[in-house]
């Protein structure tokens, strides 16, 4: 996809002027699979993307994720750096292989005990950690039996999940059930991008609702046991979707576009109803067999917040060349395209740029869904072509310029009424970037991986300039 346009260097060297809702709080993101390494150690199982990663042509440059930002051993060092930042929070997700190794069973004590050092190193910081149960590594022993297609893993992931909250309970309070939902099924079972690299119709339709079935049993589940001022929710990535054109068929278009990415999520979790267009639109590849009597009642469960992701605005028009023989119809088969304005800047990703859509995203969920809880932006970021300059430095202005009009957009989502309560910038630190290897960087810190060096690069010290100045601002109107 698409190349890096570097924008005008009228980057902001100095956080200020983001006028934030007094009390938001700003923290950072990660996922196990992307940072931990030690894939063989402490217990550990395999997941679906030791399995993917390890298959020939899979992921950019044959990486794998078996030694990463090798921070199963470095956790230390990576809290530091986040003392240093000033976060309020750190967002990290829980290998699930780590605590059953097979999927199931009792919880192994050296998986617990990795997350119990991690936790405490952040309590002592000052930093609240947020703990995602599931980011995408699915233990390879229950996809051989079927992985998410399977109505019996969403059991498997309750039955995890509680045992996660019942250890780390006392000392965590926000608890984010799955993280993109949408990337797990459609990535996973229909276009076959991440693991476990299926192209299905049915499978992939089904993973979905499983998915959704397995948060909201979680749901159950934690909320039996909350502490006292524990908060319980998901996160999705939503885009905002509109038509390339205002013809009739791209208007079509971008309606199954919306409902492939938001409306399948976000009408079942926020409403507990599947949209009549689903059935539609699906009907060729399932007629929606999965879904059992009381299943949405579960899946609509309260939650405390929503989580969002999000990335870059979908623009669609209609593509009826693109879609599949019906024999080979996956479930990401929609007829559309989406389309990039020449012209206009993209990330090293090929993802564009436009700070305005994370606004009109926010304000479409609130004026969609009356009963929606507050948000938190649990992930928005943008991978750079970094280079290490002659003194050792990284500069990333384009960095800097995506976060900054980003969290404007925010705060012009709270001026038009949308209750959002915090973001956490995508990423602490380079990672494995799933598909895409090692390739695509989305830190705020450098990872020099031959050498395991962390360099924060000058967008960590401007999100530490703009979280220092949030904090007088919080402190004066005490
Ligand atoms: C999101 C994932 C996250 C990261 C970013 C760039 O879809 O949740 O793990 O890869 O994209």
């Amino acid at each position: 996809m698409g190349h890096q346009v570097t924008g005008p260097t009228d980057a902001p060297q100095q956080a200020g002027g983001i006028e934030l809702p007094r009390g938001f709080e700003l923290g950072v993101a990660t996922a196990s699979y992307q940072i931990e390494g030690a894939v063989n150690e402490g217990g550990r199982g395999p997941s679906i993307w030791d399995t993917f990663s390890h298959t020939p042509g899979r992921v950019a440059g044959g990486d794998t994720g078996d030694v990463a930002c090798d921070h199963y051993h470095r956790y230390g060092q990576d809290v530091s750096l986040m003392g240093d930042l000033g976060v309020d929070s750190y967002r990290l997700s829980v290998a699930w292989p780590r605590i059953q190794p097979l999927g199931r069973g009792a919880a192994n004590p050296q998986g617990l005990a990795f997350y119990d050092r991690l936790v405490d190193s952040l309590l002592e910081q000052g930093i609240a950690p947020a703990v995602t149960l599931y980011h995408w590594d699915l233990p390879q022993a229950l996809e051989d039996v079927g992985g998410w297609r399977s109505r019996d893993t969403a059991q498997r992931f309750a039955e995890y999940a509680a045992l996660v909250h019942d250890h780390l309970g006392d000392r965590v309070q926000r608890w984010i059930t799955l993280n993109e939902p949408w990337c797990s099924s459609f990535l996973g079972y229909a276009t076959g991008r991440h693991a476990p690299g299926a192209h299905e119709g049915e499978g992939a339709l089904a993973a979905a609702h499983h998915l959704l079935l397995g948060h909201g049993l979680a749901m159950a589940a934690l909320r039996a046991d909350a502490r006292e001022g524990q908060q319980l929710g998901i996160t999705l990535n939503l885009q905002p979707v509109s038509p390339a054109t205002p013809s009739p068929e791209d208007v079509a278009a971008s309606w199954r576009a919306l409902l492939g990415a938001n409306l399948l999520f976000t009408d079942p979790v926020l409403e507990g109803r599947y949209p009549e267009l689903a059935r539609q639109t699906y009907a060729g590849l399932t007629d929606f067999g999965f879904l059992h009597d009381g299943d949405l009642a579960t899946i609509a469960a309260p939650l405390d917040f929503l989580g969002v992701n999000y990335y870059f605005p979908s623009r669609i028009k209609a593509a009826p060349y693109l879609q599949a023989d019906p024999a080979l119809r996956t479930a990401d088969d929609l007829g559309t395209e989406e389309v990039v304005t020449a012209g206009e800047e993209l990330t090293a990703m090929g993802w564009p740029v436009e700070p305005a859509g994370l606004t009109r995203l926010l304000t479409w969920l609130r004026y969609t869904y009356p009963a929606l809880p507050p948000i938190y932006i649990t992930e928005n970021g943008r991978a750079c072509d970094d280079v290490v300059d002659a003194d050792g430095q990284v500069d990333d202005p384009d960095r800097v310029r995506y976060l900054d009009g980003h969290l404007r957009a925010v705060v012009d989502a709270v001026d038009a009424g949308v209750d959002v309560r915090g973001y956490y910038c995508w990423s602490l630190m380079d990672n494995f970037e799933w598909a895409e290897g090692y390739g695509k960087r989305f830190g705020l810190v450098h990872i020099d991986y031959a050498t395991q060096e962390r360099i924060p690069k000058s967008s960590f010290t401007w999100f530490r300039g703009l979280i220092a100045d949030q904090r007088r601002r919080d402190e004066k109107d005490d």
